[in-house]
């Protein structure tokens, strides 16, 4: 069991009409004026917004709106921000709704008081030194942002999706009421607990292999977001199950899956590419190569595969060859993608053959250029990407 150091300071404030308390919640961790971030249209649709006005001004908390953040949020959005959060004097940011409204309030933070510009920051060029509070009101199960210490953007000149993760991205509190995910459509309940189980996955598919109270929090987790979301597309208002996959998404992405093990990673790295150049949802970008690198990779460590596909994917192992467990495994899993309406590969995910330019091209921003590796389990190569991305193709 490796060395771990597990912080996860988010107070959670889980269930029916949850969203009541965001008021209180905000002056509680010191915010008197607050930027109100959200995306497009579904917090407006619901209400949601509304509620959350009308509870701020109650409480008497100042606020000012800045909507209009996208799927893969853009940092002109989270430059915007800043200047908002500059001029207004603003001392608190309020996340409402997803991974990608969440991830740029987390940008907005680290960019407050940075001198530089914020990209830079993202590019590793420089590290902020002082970050302003965050709290959320989650509104989709799928990116782990509201207790994780990460933050990805995107960068619209040369389409560069990049992450930046430091502790004092950890929200001061996340607000979740799983009533408020009932309006999510299928494909974005799918693409969301796809990337719930990716997350549970990076961490477990690794080189060490004696950590059991992890690995068996991992794979309850694994298997509830797996039976739970079948319900959920059957029923889209079934609270219970709605609930198990809001929690599963916290408690995968909080680094508890993760306690005692090196993890990989891969898998979202060479995606981030995909959804930077593609602009498609991340969930359905990880389901189109998650086969082709567990294929690529599973020699690494042959007995993980072959637990997951026994403890996770209720395949029978096959005690005379490892490797055919294994592989009934990874096909189990996607045929479970297929099931739930996700991709197994890239044609699938964007709908038309990609050409080679295009795979050298992510290729390079993900290696940096032959610099960098991905992945612990295998340490991925700029020519390992290459052929996963064709063998995803
Ligand atoms: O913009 P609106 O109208 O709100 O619509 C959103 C959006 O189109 C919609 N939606 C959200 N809640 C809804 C709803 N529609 C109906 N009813 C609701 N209750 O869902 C769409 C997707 O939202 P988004 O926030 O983009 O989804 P998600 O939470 O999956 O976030 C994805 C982003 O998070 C990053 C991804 O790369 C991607 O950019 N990630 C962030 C991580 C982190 N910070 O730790 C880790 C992840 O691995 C991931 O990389
Ligand atoms: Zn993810």
């Amino acid at each position: 069991m490796q060395d771990f150091n597990f912080y996860a300071p988010t107070q959670v404030v889980f269930g029916k009409n949850s969203e009541s308390k965001v008021g209180e919640l905000v002056k509680k961790y010191g915010g008197t004026k607050v930027l109100l971030h959200f995306g497009g249209q579904s917090a407006i649709k619901s209400g949601l917004l509304a509620e959350v006005e009308a509870n701020l001004k109650a409480a008497g908390v100042d606020f000012v709106k800045l909507g209009g953040v996208v799927p893969n949020p853009r940092v002109s959005k989270v430059r915007e921000g800043i200047d908002i959060c500059k001029r207004e004097g603003i001392d608190f940011l309020l996340a409402v709704g997803g991974g990608s409204v969440i991830d740029s309030c987390k940008a907005i933070s680290a960019g407050r008081y940075f001198e530089g510009d914020v990209w830079d920051l993202y590019l590793k060029k420089a590290r902020a030194t002082k970050y302003m509070p965050i709290g959320c009101i989650l509104t989709i199960p799928a990116a782990g942002s509201e207790m994780s210490d990460g933050s990805v953007i995107t960068n619209e000149e040369g389409w560069l999706k990049k992450d930046y993760c430091v502790n004092e991205f950890r929200c001061k509190f996340a607000i979740m009421n799983p009533e408020r995910t009932y309006s999510l459509p299928a494909w974005q309940t799918a693409c969301g607990v796809t990337d719930i189980m990716m997350h549970t996955m990076e961490r477990y598919f690794s080189k060490d292999d004696d950590m059991e109270v992890t690995d068996s929090i991992a794979e309850s987790v694994l298997r509830t977001a797996k039976s739970q979301v079948i319900k959920v597309l059957a029923n889209p208002t079934d609270y219970n199950s709605r609930a198990q996959i809001m929690w599963a998404g916290s408690l995968a992405h909080n680094d508890l899956t993760g306690c005692g093990t090196s993890g990989d990673w891969a898998t979202h790295n060479l995606e981030h590419e995909l959804s930077g150049m593609f602009d498609v949802s991340h969930g359905a970008g990880l389901a189109a190569l998650w086969g082709s690198w567990a294929r690529y990779t599973r020699n690494e460590n042959i007995s993980r595969f072959v637990r997951f596909a026994v403890n996770v994917m209720g395949v029978e192992q096959d005690f005379h060859s490892a490797e055919e467990t294994a592989e009934a495994g990874i096909k189990a899993m996607e045929a479970f993608y297929h099931s739930i309406g996700m991709p197994t590969s890239i044609k699938e995910l964007i709908g038309r053959d990609i050409t080679n330019a295009e795979i050298a091209e992510m290729a390079d921003k993900c290696s940096n250029y032959g610099q960098n590796t991905v992945g612990c389990l295998k340490k991925l190569s700029r020519e390992d990407m290459v052929n996963i991305y064709k063998m995803a193709r």
